[in-house]
């Protein structure tokens, strides 16, 4: 299907890299045909725009999206349109001074001291899903474990139990479908019903409140102390535990998936990691970088202002176009290169006040999935035949199917 925009051509849906490209050349901020909202794509101006809270707000309830006619417009994820006054600005969608106090709550666990001390956990995940799958000699690799176990470490993050993961799952995919532009009219009631399934997390957290001593290692405990302390309201407190479903699962998924993908495309490369496992982390930046799993994030124009020689009126949206800022030429273009001299200047996890407070969550998971898959095989590669297709998303640029066949090492 065609939108009035080429954003919401199939194609461009599935691969954006060469219009994205052409925007961040010709039309750096770019009016969606038909909508208020404007994509920015070059890395200065995304700078400039996350720096400025004032003039670009992240308390924004409207997302683009296309309807079955083609038609572009915004819509709130649940609700009637034109009252972004209303949205609970909460962590990702909350301005100073909020912002911080809510940050705050998060800074210590998801910290890459507290992280390292995951990472034995998070190996045993890995080496578990594989086990069965060297031995079958094949993998499916989203289904088996890219999207199970991110998720599953956010769940225990959270302080809930393995078993409600899935459900958990179902909720954190369903918010991001919400605002990923396609759900049809007759999708979005079972779609906007998931989004309150919260209930595994809710329960954690009031466990965690009636509790005298809040365990400080869980989510739940850290948010009950918060709000004994006074420091937060328990609203904020259930849009911190619903954020981190929605931020923290499918993010990292996408990212296991298009780094598996790109090695699995490349034998040199594979063997080259396998061979010297040191270059794994900055292999991971570079895949952050090439195909970050976010294909933007919005912010809303709070005052008549301009924007690399454009001018946005108040009330506009911008969404933030991180895959093309990443492919300019100074942050190393198109290809992936393992001995890139900085290799985290890229915004893959966003930039400023915002940049993701899970990457080192993320990182971490990544790292040690490609160092487990590397480990234990000899090559792994594209099942012959395998149609490799992403979900049909403007949010998110998650691959659905990866099958792989795998030779185990000896
Ligand atoms: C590869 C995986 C990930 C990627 C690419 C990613 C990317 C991003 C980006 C681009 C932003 C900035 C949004 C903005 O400026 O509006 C962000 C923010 C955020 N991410 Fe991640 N993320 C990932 C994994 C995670 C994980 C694992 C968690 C939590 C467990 C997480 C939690 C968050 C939260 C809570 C925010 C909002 C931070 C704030 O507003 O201060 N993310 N992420």
């Amino acid at each position: 299907m065609s939108g009035s925009d080429r954003l919401f051509d199939d194609a461009v849906v599935e691969c954006p890299h060469a219009y994205f490209g052409e925007l961040r050349t010709d039309d750096p901020v770019h009016r969606v045909e038909g909508t208020d909202a404007f994509l920015v794509t070059r890395l200065d101006l995304i700078k400039e725009v996350v720096a400025d809270p004032a003039r670009f707000s992240s308390r924004t309830g409207e997302f683009l999206f296309c309807d079955q006619d083609g038609v572009a417009g915004l819509r709130p994820p649940i609700g009637e349109a034109g009252h972004d006054e209303d949205v609970l600005g909460i962590l990702a969608t909350a301005d100073p001074p909020d912002h911080a106090r809510h940050r705050a709550v998060l800074s210590g666990i998801l910290s890459t001291a507290s992280i390292r001390s995951r990472e034995d956990e998070f190996r045993q995940l890995v080496d578990a899903a594989l086990d069965p799958a060297l031995a079958a000699g094949r993998v499916e690799w989203m289904g088996q474990v890219a999207e199970p176990l991110p998720m599953l470490m956010v769940t225990r993050l959270l302080g809930v139990a393995d078993e409600d993961a899935p459900v958990l799952k179902a909720q954190g995919y369903a918010s991001v479908e919400l605002i990923g532009g396609f759900a049809a009219d007759d999708e979005l009631p079972a779609l906007q019903a998931k989004l309150v399934e919260l209930g595994p997390a809710i329960e954690a957290f009031a466990a965690a409140r009636a509790s005298s001593d809040p365990d400080p290692s869980t989510v739940a405990g850290l948010c009950a102390r918060a709000v004994a302390a006074g420091d937060l309201e328990e609203v904020e407190a259930f849009g911190i535990l619903a954020i981190l479903l929605a931020a923290g699962g499918e993010s990292t998924t996408s990212l296991l998936g298009a780094a598996v993908r790109a090695l699995a495309d490349d034998a040199g490369l594979q063997s080259r990691l396998r061979s010297d496992p040191s270059l794994i982390p900055a292999f991971v930046e570079e895949a952050c970088r090439v195909e970050p799993p976010f294909r933007g994030h919005y912010r809303r124009v709070v005052v008549d202002t301009e924007l690399g020689g454009v001018d946005l009126p108040a009330g506009s949206r911008l969404v933030l176009v991180w895959p093309a800022a990443n492919r300019v030429a100074e942050l190393g273009g198109e290809a992936i290169d393992v001995e890139r001299p900085n290799p985290r200047q890229h915004v893959g996890f966003g930039w400023g006040p915002h940049l993701c407070v899970g990457a080192p969550l993320a990182r971490m998971e990544v790292r040690v999935a490609l160092e487990r898959l590397l480990a234990r095989t000899r090559s792994f590669t594209l099942e012959p035949g395998a149609e490799v297709r992403h979900h049909r998303s403007l949010m998110v640029r998650r691959i659905e199917s990866l099958p792989l066949e795998l030779v185990p090492a000896s």
